[in-house]
């Protein structure tokens, strides 16, 4: 919006900057949790994402308006984590925010809910608006690295694989390390899933931090799934590779019973899971934190992701049909 004021012979323009941006959600293929401790995982975004927009505003504070649609009682429930997100944005880019005059608008197609990367994609939205906002210019990277940030006010200890497939966009190979590992993997198309929402907002901090606690009482235990999990992060980078989604998808139900022996998968999970593969999915497996959420199933080509989706709704799901290794699709 621009404004003029005729001061006698000098016009001056005052610029008022209004900044958006958008951020990924994502679906983890495999080791989510596993992630947290260094073994590699699989990530891709998919082609839903948030929209954050920032407007001048005469309120001193900065308000948050959030448009998306959402998991009923998903914003209730995140609303804490929301607001200790945003703080941490704000002072890790050193923006004061009683000073700052905006509003922040977030909206996109991504529908928020767990397991899908709605906070890492929020995150990246708001770090990209304030940065257009501001004239910043902030790198990709930069970016990433303030989202990792405000990941924290959700995820307390995050691994930032969330935002950094929600930065970058497309298929990716993640090792949480001092310097993390991102690897692109590219297929030749963009291949069909449907995740199913199991209706049930989880919290990720206390998914995360049960597997702490379970994994410090028994360790042999769990340094045997450990193992396993690491072992097929390397089994599945090779078949998604040669595009083999059969091999893909017996790769993810192994990774759902691991997941299921450090118990994050939940009744609803499970339910799912069957569903889709009874329904013909070449492989399925919760997704994200777990405990409620969203669960993954891998569906290629158009009519079995329909047989799918469908088999899911019938039992009064919620479904996304979406697809894995997207680059940047309907970025704006
Ligand atoms: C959540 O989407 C993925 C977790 O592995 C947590 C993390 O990596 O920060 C459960």
């Amino acid at each position: 919006m621009v404004f003029y004021q005729n001061i006698t012979h000098v016009v001056v323009y005052v610029v008022e900057m209004t900044g958006e941006g958008i951020g990924f959600g994502k679906a983890i293929l495999f080791n989510e949790h596993f992630v947290v401790y260094g073994v590699p995982a699989i990530v891709s975004a998919i082609g839903q994402y948030t929209l954050a927009r920032v407007n001048p505003s005469s309120s001193s504070d900065i308000i948050l308006k959030d448009n998306r649609d959402a998991t009923p009682s998903y914003k209730e429930d995140k609303s804490e984590q929301q607001k200790d997100s945003l703080n941490r944005i704000l002072a890790k880019m050193g923006i004061d925010r009683n000073n700052a005059e905006i509003e922040i608008e977030l909206g996109g197609n991504l529908y928020a809910a767990s397991g899908i990367g709605a906070s890492a994609a929020s995150c990246v939205a708001i770090a990209r608006a304030l940065s257009q906002h501001y004239g910043l210019n902030l790198t990709d990277e930069e970016i990433n690295d303030i989202a990792y940030e405000g990941e924290k006010g959700y995820h307390g200890t995050p691994s930032g694989i969330d935002n950094t497939a929600s930065t970058y966009g497309g298929l990716i190979w993640f090792q949480k390390n001092d310097t993390n590992v991102m690897n692109k993997i590219r297929l030749s198309t963009p291949v069909e899933i449907v995740m199913g929402n199991t209706g049930k907002v989880a919290n990720t901090t206390a998914a995360v931090a049960g597997v702490r606690e379970r994994r410090e009482k028994n360790p042999e235990k769990y340094q045997k799934i450990f193992d396993r999990a690491e072992n097929i992060a390397y089994l599945a980078k090779r078949s998604l590779e040669e595009e083999n989604f059969r091999e893909i998808g017996k790769l993810m139900n192994e990774n759902h019973k691991l997941l299921q022996q450090i118990e994050v998968s939940s009744r609803e999970l499970d339910f799912l899971v069957n569903i889709a593969r009874e329904s013909g999915a070449y492989g399925a497996k919760l997704t994200g934190g777990g405990l409620g959420g969203n669960m993954l199933a891998l569906t290629p080509g158009k009519d079995l992701q329909e047989e799918v989706a469908n088999a899911i709704e019938k039992e009064g799901f919620k479904v996304l049909k979406t697809k894995i290794g997207v680059v940047r699709e309907g970025i704006i």
